[in-house]
């Protein structure tokens, strides 16, 4: 991968065309400044107009934003609104009824079509279930589910009756989900009997058994499992209901409980430096008002479109790109059950020609990996699909390379479409800087400017600006009405990890390192400055996949770091030490092994180190602190050529040089 020397020194610029420009929704930079001067100059009136420009309010709100309790920013605190109102009723009254809303196709390739009065009607009848289950507002709600249409109904009837969901991914363990269920207080999990992944049939409902087995969990009242594979489950007499059975009975109305637009609309874990993960906590207005604008000005969204996320509705992307921001503004869009690689690499292409997509968003990940697919077998690559629908490309989730942006670029959007590599977190709840398609210059490598609103800035340790050309922390100076309102349960966490006391306790910290061209001024991200990994876009705590190998009764001590991949971006590597031993050899690798499926059943697959290796000990200060610099320079192999007499134990190094 290239490094960030090369990045932010990239020099190919790629403008917009006449022709798309003609029609965006934001055509130049002029009008980009405009608005950028239009939210510095008058940030209640911009972020006002926009509120009431896009949302549909109940009741109106009289005040834009409170800030009297910063950093816990309030926004059109006392309108009313109703989040699924905004997605699925406006639509039917402007004679959309008949659109089509999602086009979901299975693993196996089976295409259902959704139109948004079929939508609505599924959405109301689920709501009245969960209704008619005791389910009110204020209650929170976990989702366990496959990408599915019922997911997306999941969220939406939740949001209809005020209910606060959380979302679990998929590939998350039984383990994982209970502590999730445990924090968010939930009263009821919906599920479905399996997820099919390629050949591979995943056991939800039995892995929600195993979480309310695992003690806890009384505070959950009811299981609701969609039926997708008709493959065996257990049920727990009163407890657990088939959401077929739930649904068949109900009225296909169902009032909108409105809200305040403060109510949490759901909590998201996500992966800190410390600690447990942190019930990211998003407002319904503010949330939905940059959902919906972000569909807009990012994706430029336009009422012939066929939207394409790729992502999982068990990551924020899924929440704000298609559970919400694509049904805000009444867009079809394609939902995938499946993996970009069954039953070929050629998946995803061969989708976007068979269904016509027109913007397609995906992770650089699975762009790199597809390359890979594509230069191995010349029938999966995407000169042999019929691509000529696309008009507009999109990124996210780490940093894109140049290399595999030029690829996109020239194999996926024939050099006609533009690309978004869109930065942003959970915690923003949509896009923070990305180009706008119609109007910014692209370089590959960076993802250019803030937003519109958007007051992204890099400052030095002591909260200084810095100028461009110097690397720095990222920050943003003001409050925007899609960011994180607190962390659940812990409101001291959120002051702490995000609004530094250092930098006045305003400001939030993004936590990732950031440099702006000298030139252009294009911001280009450097990674995490934390102890957060991304491997293949998801994001990891090192301390949480220390603490699932340190609670392995053969392990004694472990160090977590993260290394480059070509593919997954970074990739987890383990350093651990064993109560036991140093093991060496065949045991070693069988230990590795062990280990590996130890931290899947704790946290998840996704969490299992690529790589683990054995010590007596771990390199350590004299004081005791684990020198996780070594650590990182060793697991990437190079030579350690600076200084290391400040090590307790240098003999332990050539240890640890050794993978097994
Ligand atoms: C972290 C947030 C964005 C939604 C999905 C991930 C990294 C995200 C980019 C990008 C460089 C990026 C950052 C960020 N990241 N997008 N376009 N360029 N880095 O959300 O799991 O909360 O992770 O992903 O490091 O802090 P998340």
């Amino acid at each position: 991968m290239a490094n960030i020397e090369t990045l932010s020194n990239e020099t190919r610029i790629f403008s917009p065309s006449a022709e798309f420009s003609k029609t965006a929704a934001i055509s130049s930079m002029d009008a980009y400044h405009a608005l950028c001067a239009e939210a510095a100059t008058d940030e209640q009136g911009f972020w006002g107009r926009l509120a009431r420009e896009n949302l549909h309010w109940h009741k109106p709100f009289t005040q834009v934003l409170d800030e009297s309790n910063a950093p816990f920013y309030k926004w059109f605190e006392d309108g009313q609104l109703n989040v699924s109102y905004n997605c699925l009723d406006v639509h039917l009254q402007n004679g959309n009824a008949d659109k089509v809303a999602l086009v979901f196709e299975s693993d196996s390739g089976d295409v259902v079509k959704v139109t948004y009065q079929q939508l609505y009607e599924k959405v109301c009848k689920l709501a009245n279930g969960l209704k008619s289950l005791g389910i009110q507002k204020g209650d929170r709600v976990v989702i366990y589910m496959p990408m599915s249409v019922e997911g997306v109904v999941a969220m939406q009837a939740c949001a209809r009756i005020g209910a606060t969901h959380s979302v679990v991914f998929g590939g998350f363990s039984a383990k994982s989900l209970q502590e999730r269920i445990i924090d968010a207080g939930a009263v009821a999990v919906l599920t479905a009997d399996y997820q099919v992944r390629g050949s591979k049939h995943l056991p939800l409902k039995a892995i929600v058994d195993e979480a309310l087995a695992l003690g806890g969990c009384e505070c959950i009242k009811n299981v609701i499992v969609y039926q997708r594979t008709g493959g065996e489950v257990k049920f727990a007499e009163g407890r657990d209901h088939w959401l077929h059975e739930l649904v068949k009975e109900q009225a296909a109305e169902c009032t909108p409980e409105w809200v305040g637009a403060e109510h949490p609309l759901f909590i998201l874990y996500t992966s800190g430096s410390t600690g447990t993960p942190k019930g990211v906590q998003h407002s319904s207005g503010g949330y939905l008002l940059w959902a919906a604008l972000t569909m807009k000005w990012t994706f430029d969204i336009k009422p012939t479109d066929v939207f394409w996320c790729t992502a999982d509705i068990g990551w924020i992307t899924g929440h704000t790109y298609i559970a919400y921001g694509p049904l805000a503004v009444g867009a079809t869009q394609i939902i995938f059950e499946g993996i970009p690689t069954f039953p070929n690499a050629g998946r995803f292409w061969d989708m976007i020609a068979r269904h016509k997509a027109t913007i397609f968003y995906t992770a650089p990940t699975a762009i790199r990996s597809l390359i890979k697919a594509a230069d191995a077998d010349a029938n999966i690559h995407p000169s042999k699909y019929d691509l000529s629908s696309l008009r507009l490309l999109g990124s996210v989730g780490e940093p894109i390379n140049p290399e595999a942006w030029m690829w996109y670029h020239k194999n996926i959007g024939a050099e006609r479409c533009p690309i978004v590599d869109t930065f942003w977190q959970t915690e923003t709840g949509g896009h923070m800087i990305s180009p706008l398609p119609g109007a910014t210059p692209l370089v590959p490598g960076s993802c250019t400017l803030p937003m519109p609103g958007i007051a992204a800035v890099i400052v030095d340790e002591a909260g200084h600006d810095l100028p461009n050309g110097q690397g720095g922390l990222l920050v943003v100076k003001r409050p925007w009405p899609a960011m994180i309102r607190t962390i659940w349960n812990n409101p001291e966490r959120y002051k702490n990890a995000y609004f530094p006391a250092e930098f006045g306790g305003k400001v939030y910290l993004a936590g990732d390192g950031s440099v702006r061209n000298k030139d252009t001024g294009y911001f280009t991200i450097t990674g995490r400055i934390d102890d957060v990994l991304n491997v293949s876009g998801h994001r990891m705590g090192t301390m949480e996949i220390e603490s699932a190998l340190v609670a392995n009764p053969m392990v004694a001590e472990a160090a977590v770091v993260g290394r480059p991949d070509d593919t997954t971006g970074e990739a987890i590597c383990a350093f651990v030490v064993l109560k036991r031993s140093r093991p060496t050899g065949e045991e070693a690798k069988q230990i590795a092994k062990e280990l590996r499926d130890w931290v899947a059943k704790e946290i998840g697959p996704i969490a299992k180190p690529k790589e683990i290796r054995f010590g007596d000990n771990l390199p350590k200060t004299r004081s005791g602190k684990i020198m996780r610099r070594l650590l990182r320079i060793l697991a990437k192999g190079e030579e350690i050529t600076q200084d290391i007499s400040t090590l307790e134990n240098p003999a332990i190094l050539e240890q640890l040089k050794e993978a097994q």
